[in-house]
C-alpha cells in the first residue's frame, strides 16, 4: 500500500512525452509571468512610494514614471499568469491526477479560496496601476495586490509539495476530510516558496531593461531604468542561485543523489545556472554600460525564458523522482494515443500561435504612448 488512490481505468490519450513537453513549455511561460508579476509589483510599490518622498523627488520625476510603466502593464501581465496557469493545471492533472488531485481535496478550502482570492489580487492591481499611471499616491494598494499574490503563490506552492508525500495524506483525512487542515511541517516548503518570491526581483530588473530600450522611451527614464533595472537585476541573480541550492539541499538525500545522477536534469541545472550568470553580466552592463538600444532588453528576455525553462525541467525531475521513490512512476501509465485527435489538438495550437504571434506584431507596430506621468 503505498498512499496513491486507485489507477484511473482511462488510459491516456496521447504519449506520456507530449504531455509533458506541453507541461514543462506551458508552466515555464507561466512561471516568467509570475516572476515578472511578484518582482515587478514589489518595484512598482517601493517606487510609487519612493516618489512620495523627498529624496525620491529630487530623482525628478523618474521614480514616479518608472512605478507607473511597470503598473500599467501589471494587469495585462496578470492575464498572461492566469492564461498560461491554465493549460500546466491541466496536464498536471491528466499526468499527476492519482496525487494532485488527493493533495488538493486535502487542502480543498485554500485550494478552491485561490479564485477569490486571485479575484480581490486582481482589483487591487487595477486600482494601483489605476493611481500609479495618474502619477498618484497607490503603494497600499499595491502592497494588498502583493500580500494576495504571496498568499496564492503560498498555496500553490503546498499543494505542489503535498503531493508528493502519500506518506501523510491518510493522517490528514483522518483528522479532518473538511479541506482546512494545512499538512504537517514539511522543510523542502519555505525555501520552494522563497525561490519563487525572491525570483521575481532579479526578472523584475530584466523586465525594466527590456522596458527601457522601448521606442518611447527617452532622456532620464531612459537611463533611470535601465540602470536600476541593471543593478537589481546583478544584485540579486547571487542570492537566487543560493537560494536554489537551498531547495535541493532540503530535498531528501535519495532524491539529491538521483538528480544529480540523471544526465538531463543535470545539462537543466547547468543550464539555469549558466542563465544566471548571464542575468548577472547584462545587470552589469545595463548598470555601467547605460545602453539605449533593444540589445539588452532582448538579451534579457530570452535569458529569462531560458533560465525559467531550464528549472522547470529540473524542478519536474524533483517532482518525479520523489513520486518514483513512493512507487509513482509517471511514465508507466497505459496510453492508447488518439491520434486524429491529438493531431487536431497540434494544428489548433498552431493556429493560436500564429494568431497570437499576429497579434503581438499588431502590438509591436501601433503608436507608442507617452510614459511620463508626472
Ligand atoms: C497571482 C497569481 C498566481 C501566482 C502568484 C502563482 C504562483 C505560482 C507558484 C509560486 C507556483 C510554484 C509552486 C511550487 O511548485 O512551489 C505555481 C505553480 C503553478 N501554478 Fe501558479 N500562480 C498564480 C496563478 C495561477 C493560476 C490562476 C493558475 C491556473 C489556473 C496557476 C497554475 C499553476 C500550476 C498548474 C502550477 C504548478 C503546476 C505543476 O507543478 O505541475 N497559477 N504558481
Amino acid at each position: 500500500m503505498n498512499g496513491f488512490p486507485a489507477v484511473d481505468p482511462i488510459p491516456l490519450p496521447a504519449p506520456v512525452w507530449l504531455f509533458k513537453g506541453l507541461h514543462i513549455l506551458t508552466l515555464g511561460l507561466h512561471f516568467v509571468t509570475v516572476e515578472m508579476l511578484l518582482g515587478g509589483l514589489l518595484v512598482a510599490i517601493f517606487l510609487n512610494l519612493l516618489a512620495q518622498t523627498r529624496q525620491g523627488r529630487s530623482n525628478g520625476a523618474d521614480p514616479a514614471n518608472a512605478a507607473a510603466a511597470l503598473a500599467r502593464r501589471l494587469p495585462v501581465v496578470m492575464t498572461f499568469v492566469i492564461n498560461l496557469g491554465v493549460p500546466p493545471l491541466l496536464f498536471a492533472q491528466v499526468l499527476y491526477g492519482r496525487a494532485i488531485y488527493t493533495s488538493s481535496v486535502l487542502i480543498g478550502v485554500y485550494w478552491i479560496g485561490v479564485v477569490f482570492l486571485l479575484m480581490a489580487c486582481y482589483w487591487l492591481l487595477y486600482r494601483f496601476s489605476a493611481r500609479a499611471a495618474e502619477g498618484r499616491s497607490g503603494w497600499w494598494l499595491g502592497l494588498g495586490a502583493l500580500v494576495l499574490a504571496g498568499v496564492i503563490a503560498r498555496i500553490y506552492s503546498t499543494n505542489m509539495t503535498l503531493m508528493l508525500r502519500p506518506e501523510v495524506w491518510n493522517a490528514m483525512y483522518s483528522a479532518s476530510g473538511g479541506g482546512l487542515h494545512l499538512p504537517p511541517a514539511d522543510p523542502t516548503l519555505t525555501p520552494r516558496w522563497l525561490f519563487m518570491l525572491l525570483g521575481g526581483l532579479s526578472f523584475a530588473g530584466l523586465w525594466m531593461i527590456w522596458l527601457s530600450g522601448g521606442k518611447n522611451m527617452h532622456g532620464s527614464l531612459q537611463t533611470y531604468l535601465v540602470t536600476k533595472g541593471g543593478l537589481l537585476a546583478a544584485v540579486m541573480a547571487v542570492p537566487q542561485v543560493l537560494l536554489a541550492n537551498w531547495v535541493v539541499k532540503t530535498q531528501a538525500a535519495s532524491v539529491q543523489t538521483a538528480l544529480a545522477g540523471h544526465a538531463v536534469y543535470s545539462v537543466a541545472a547547468y543550464v539555469w545556472i549558466g542563465a544566471y550568470g548571464l542575468v548577472l553580466l547584462i545587470g552589469l552592463w545595463a548598470l555601467v554600460g547605460k545602453p539605449k538600444s533593444i540589445l539588452p532588453g532582448a538579451l534579457s528576455l530570452a535569458t529569462a525564458v531560458v533560465a525559467m525553462l531550464a528549472m522547470t525541467i529540473y524542478r519536474d525531475g524533483l517532482r518525479d523522482l520523489t513520486l518514483l521513490g513512493k512507487g509513482y512512476d509517471v511514465w508507466q501509465r497505459t496510453v492508447v494515443t488518439n491520434w486524429s485527435v491529438v493531431v487536431i489538438f497540434l494544428v489548433v495550437l498552431v493556429i493560436g500561435l500564429v494568431a497570437i504571434g499576429w497579434l503581438i506584431s499588431v502590438m509591436m507596430r501601433a503608436k507608442p504612448v507617452s510614459e511620463k506621468v508626472v
